[in-house]
């Protein structure tokens, strides 16, 4: 048990005592100040209130029947009618060497797993994957990380888009490049030109772009050699992906790939779900689902298409099906969609009327995670320096170059080997955690220097202090496996070091709640703060043999820490750099 949900049970269960229903929040934080004591319930002032009480009298009544004096020294009534909790060093001290016993640094799996179906990365094949899909993509494996490590069953799906017009003018591209080239996945190998060139003919050639429509047509009523095109055309793109994939140390494969396409035989049956239940309404020849909920202020509806005049399907019936498809086979508790912040009425919408129309049980969550754009140091989404959109493997081949060039002026010493592959570790992490360590939710500027760093809340701030400590233990040339479990906390820092180490656990419940990894980035960055300022300060190498021996089991505890919060973030870590 972590101190917050310990604190918060004891405090609670105090309160229950003193008069409050049962279950009212103790709502235990981390102290921002020191003066503040470690720990900080701000959940009396809420419930002194619906108790029509003054809040301090009621704090008074709560550590009147408040049990804490194994783990607390100090309890004391605050402003208004906050309770600062001051822990006690000697608990701190025992807790701390009883982790380091434990390989889930006291990480407990939850006991009641959930099924969760996680959406992400879900790019569209017909390009190739740009800058654009970084943050669904990392965001969401991390996240997918986090959830497993607590014991959750956890179903990737990788919602690519492989259907839709475009695929016609690409069929029709390939078709074209057939007749006079037998090597097509040569050419397919930048998808990117391939698109380009495609969408040239079609824009420039009435011919072509008439096959291409007629393709399209083929394509849906399912034309064998016409799939058997686009199969091709999917699959070389799909492997793209998964290079891309692999570069950046991200779980995902093949069998997590559940395309836009597979809900294709499922389309019409959603939209006659709807109808039974007297949901759908024509509108210019359209069938759409209008709700209350999404009327603006003057009463106008903006409706749910889920079926276009012609009969063509959209991106919303395929999402509905989709949550039926969850529902009814995967049978998952809990949804996170990790999509793009600008998709977020499309999601309430949908979630809404999948309830409305029982595709979801009413006890299922349906969670949007958005994120917010890639921005260049102009303001406007991020580009290439020529304009184009930034293909994410070059980007990643040049954040592994920019590295290796930056590790190697500093390394002179070291093998082009070693060199190479720090400049690859380096150069991943800079990129994932400039992303991570940026609240989801905002808008984030790119920029090369600062994410490459090694100053500042930065992968390799990070990489470099976790080599630091590992070095130290190392130099220690103590058997690290024997060391006594008795830690003493005497200095200031070392006590400071000791509470930081037991918040890891918080910083996991955090990001598994929040869906949001920058909580764990800003615990990692703090704990290599605070464990600088402890090695300024205690030294570990010169100290006599009992306090090294302390003073060493707090470093292996950070360096094994460290270690578990970058893996959950999908970053490798080195022990020299
Ligand atoms: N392919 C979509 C896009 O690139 C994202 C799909 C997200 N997932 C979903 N279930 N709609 O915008």
């Amino acid at each position: 048990m972590n101190i917050q949900t310990l604190l918060n049970a004891r405090i609670q269960q105090a309160m229950v005592v003193a008069g409050a229903p049962e279950n009212s929040p103790a709502i235990v934080r981390q102290s921002a100040k020191v003066q503040f004591g470690d720990y900080q319930a701000n959940g009396i002032m809420g419930v002194a209130k619906k108790l029509k009480m003054n809040p301090r009298e009621f704090a008074q009544v709560v550590l009147d029947n408040l049990d804490i004096t194994d783990v607390a020294d100090k309890v004391e009534i605050a402003g208004p009618g906050f309770i600062n909790i001051f822990l006690k060093s000697e608990w701190i001290a025992v807790e701390v060497a009883r982790v380091l016993q434990n390989a889930r640094l006291d990480v407990q799996e939850v006991s009641q797993p959930q099924t969760i179906v996680v959406d992400y990365s879900s790019p569209n094949l017909a390009k190739e994957m740009h800058v654009g899909h970084l943050r669904s993509t990392v965001i969401g494996d991390s996240v997918v990380r986090t959830l497993e490590f607590l014991g959750h069953h956890v179903i990737r799906q990788n919602h690519v888009g492989d259907w839709g017009t475009q695929f016609g003018m690409l069929l029709a591209y390939m078709e074209r490049l057939r007749q006079t080239n037998d090597e097509i996945s040569m050419v397919l190998s930048d998808l990117e030109v391939f698109y380009r060139d495609a969408k040239k003919c079609f824009d420039e050639d009435a011919d072509f772009a008439t096959r291409a429509r007629e393709l399209v047509v083929a394509l849906q009523s399912g034309d064998e050699q016409c799939l058997a095109l686009w199969d091709e055309f999917i699959d070389i793109s799909l492997t793209h992906c998964e290079e891309t994939y692999k570069m950046l140390g991200v779980s995902l494969k093949r069998e997590h790939v559940m395309p836009e396409s597979a809900y294709n035989d499922d389309l019409a049956s959603v939209v006659a779900e709807l109808d039974e239940q007297g949901l759908l309404k024509e509108s210019e020849g359209a069938k759409c689902v209008f709700m209350e909920e999404f009327a603006n202020k003057d009463g106008e509806i903006t409706p749910v298409i889920v079926q276009k005049t012609g009969g063509g399907f959209l991106y919303s019936t395929t999402d509905l099906a989709a949550l039926r498809f969850r529902q009814h086979t995967l049978g998952f508790d809990r949804g996170l969609y990790f999509v793009d912040a600008r998709q977020s009425f499309h999601f309430q919408q949908i979630f809404t009327l999948g309830r409305k129309a029982g595709f979801v049980k009413p006890e299922t969550s349906l969670e949007h995670m958005p994120f917010g754009t890639v921005m260049g140091s102009d303001g406007k989404p991020f580009k290439t320096r020529s304009g184009g959109v930034a293909k994410l493997s070059a980007l990643l081949e040049e954040a592994q170059e920019r590295a290796y060039s930056l590790v190697a002026s500093k390394n002179p010493d070291m093998t082009e080997d070693e060199l190479r592959n720090i400049g690859r570790v380096v150069g991943i992490a800079s990129v994932k955690y400039a992303d991570l360590s940026k609240n989801r939710t905002s808008d984030y500027v790119f920029n090369w220097d600062q994410m490459l760093s090694f100053e500042g809340n930065t992968a390799p701030y990070l990489l470099y202090a976790y080599s630091r400590v590992a070095s130290i233990i190392k130099r220690s040339e103590m058997d690290v496996t024997s060391l006594a479990g008795d830690i003493a906390l005497v200095a200031d820092q070392e006590r400071a070091l000791a509470i930081k180490l037991l918040q890891f656990s918080e910083a996991v419940d955090q990001v598994a709640t929040d869906g949001m990894p920058h909580f764990m980035c800003a615990y990692l960055y703090d704990l290599a703060g605070v464990f600088m300022t402890f090695y300024e300060a205690c030294p570990i190498l010169t100290a006599e043999l009992e306090v090294k021996s302390s003073r060493l089991l707090l470093a292996i505890n950070t360096a094994t820490t460290l270690r578990k919060g970058l893996d959950l973030l999908g970053i490798e870590t080195l022990e020299r750099m």
